[in-house]
C-alpha cells in the first residue's frame, strides 16, 4: 500500500479522492500496489462524508504518517500551499499539485528540494486541466527545439468568450454560470484579467525552453474590455476572439505575453471553444502539433493529479528531473520591442478627418465597418512593435477628429 494525503478537499481536492476510489483496481494494477488515501486536510468539518474518517485540521498529522509518500497539494494560493509542499518534500514526500500560482512563484525552488531529497514534485495539472502537456514537453518533443507556445490555457475565459460569441449572452451571467460549474478561480479576477493564464504560459515557457521564466515579466491583458462590439468586428472578418497565452523563442530570449487575440475561423485554436483548452506547439522538427481537452473542472484536474500520484507512486526514491536549469532565468523581451498586428476600433467626431489622420499615423486606407457602430470605423494595423503601435494610438487619440480609440485586438499571423 502506498499512502497519500490531499491538501484541500475542494472542488478538485474531492475530485482526486473519488477519481482514486472509482479507478482504484486500475490504479492499483498500473503502480502494483493499492494507492490508499490516508489523510485529507481542510479547515472545514464535511458532516456525514466518509472522508471524516481521513480528516484532519492538522498538517503535522501528514507530516508525521511515515506511510503517506504522495502529497496532493490542491488547496490554491502560494505561500501556505509552498510551506506545505517544502515541509513535505524535505521530509521525503513526492508532492503533485494542480496549483499554477505556487508553480509559477516557487516551482524551480521546490523542484531543487525535490531533487535535493530524490522525491518529486511534478505539475501535469498546473497547466491545461486533463491535457497532458508537461510530459509531452519533456518526452515526446525532445529531439525538438520548441519555439514557439500559443495556449487557451483558462477555461473560465474561453467559457465566456465563446457564450457571447454563439448565444450572444452578457459577460456577467456567463462569468455566473462559469463559477457555478467549477471553472473559476476562488477570485474569478485571476481568470478574466489573464492572471491564470499568465502563469500557465510561463511554466509551460519554462519546461519547454528550459531555463525559469519569471511571469511577472510577462505582459498581460485580460477579457474584460471585450465586447459583443469587438464580437461583431472579428465575425465580421470570419474569425473569433480568444485569450492567449504565447512565447516565442529567440535563442538568447523569449517573447511571451497574455492577451485577447483574432483568430481565423480556420485556425485550429479558433475551434476550441466552452471550458476547453488547448496548446499549440511548434518544434524546430516536428512543426505544429496540438494538444487539447478539459481545461478546467473538478474531474479533468482532478484526473491529471492522479496522472501525477501513480507516476510518484512508481518512482518512490528516485528523483525525475526535466530538461530544466533550475539555476537559470530566461531572458523576458520588453513588450514594446514584440511584434503586433491589431484591429483597431476609432470613434470620431469627424469621420473623414479621422480616417486622414489613420492615414498620416498608421499609413492604411481601408477600413470595417459593423452595424449598430454609427459613430465609428475600425482598420487593421500593418505589422508593428508593441511600442510603435502605441505611440501612432496615442497620437490619433490626440488628434481632434477623433473621440476615442474603443479598443485595439491583437491579430494572430
Ligand atoms: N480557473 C482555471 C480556469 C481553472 O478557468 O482555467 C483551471 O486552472
Amino acid at each position: 500500500m502506498i499512502g497519500v494525503a490531499i491538501l484541500g478537499f475542494g472542488t478538485v481536492g474531492s475530485g482526486v479522492y473519488e477519481v482514486l476510489k472509482v479507478n482504484a483496481d486500475s490504479i492499483a494494477r498500473k503502480t502494483g500496489e493499492e494507492i490508499k488515501v490516508l489523510r485529507v486536510l481542510d479547515l472545514r468539518e464535511f458532516p456525514g462524508h466518509e472522508v471524516e474518517e481521513v480528516l484532519t485540521h492538522d498538517f503535522e498529522d501528514i507530516l508525521n504518517n511515515d506511510d503517506i509518500k504522495i502529497v496532493a497539494e490542491v488547496m490554491g494560493g502560494v505561500d501556505v500551499a509552498f510551506k506545505f509542499s517544502k515541509a513535505a518534500l524535505e521530509k521525503g514526500k513526492s508532492v503533485v499539485t494542480s496549483n499554477k500560482a505556487v508553480v509559477a512563484a516557487k516551482g524551480t525552488e521546490l523542484m531543487k528540494i525535490a531533487k535535493e531529497n530524490n522525491v518529486n514534485y511534478f505539475i501535469e495539472a498546473s497547466c491545461g486541466g486533463t491535457i497532458p502537456i508537461i510530459r509531452p514537453l519533456c518526452t515526446s518533443l525532445t529531439a525538438d527545439k520548441i519555439m514557439s507556445i500559443k495556449g487557451i490555457l483558462n477555461g473560465t475565459t474561453n467559457f465566456i468568450l465563446t457564450k457571447m460569441t454563439e448565444e450572444g449572452k452578457p459577460f456577467d451571467e456567463v462569468l455566473k454560470t462559469a463559477q457555478q460549474l467549477g471553472y473559476a478561480e476562488a477570485d474569478p479576477t485571476a481568470d478574466v484579467e489573464g492572471h491564470d493564464a499568465c502563469r500557465k504560459i510561463a511554466i509551460l515557457s519554462s519546461v519547454a525552453y528550459g531555463k525559469t521564466v519569471n511571469f511577472e515579466n510577462i505582459y498581460t491583458e485580460g477579457i474584460s474590455k471585450i465586447t459583443d462590439k469587438d464580437i461583431a468586428y472579428a465575425k465580421k472578418m470570419n474569425s473569433v476572439i480568444k485569450l492567449i497565452g504565447s512565447s516565442e523563442n529567440f535563442g538568447d530570449g523569449i517573447s511571451a505575453r497574455v492577451a485577447p487575440f483574432i483568430f481565423s475561423d480556420r485556425h485550429p485554436l479558433a475551434s476550441v471553444n466552452n471550458a476547453f483548452n488547448a496548446i499549440y506547439v511548434e518544434g524546430n522538427m516536428s512543426g505544429c502539433t496540438m494538444y487539447y481537452g478539459a481545461g478546467a473542472g473538478k474531474y479533468p484536474t482532478a484526473a491529471a493529479v492522479c496522472g501525477d500520484i501513480i507516476d510518484a507512486a512508481l518512482h518512490l526514491g528516485r528523483n525525475i528531473s526535466m530538461d530544466w536549469d533550475l539555476d537559470a532565468e530566461m531572458k523576458v523581451y520588453d513588450i514594446n520591442d514584440v511584434a503586433v498586428k491589431g484591429l483597431v476600433r476609432v470613434a470620431y467626431n469627424d469621420e473623414n478627418e479621422a480616417k486622414k489622420a489613420v492615414e498620416e499615423f498608421f499609413g492604411i486606407n481601408a477600413y470595417i465597418n459593423i452595424e449598430g457602430a454609427d459613430d465609428e470605423f475600425a482598420f487593421v494595423s500593418a505589422d508593428e512593435t508593441e511600442g510603435t503601435m502605441k505611440e501612432k494610438m496615442a497620437a490619433l487619440s490626440a488628434n481632434a477628429a477623433v473621440k476615442e480609440i474603443r479598443n485595439m485586438i491583437r491579430m494572430e499571423g
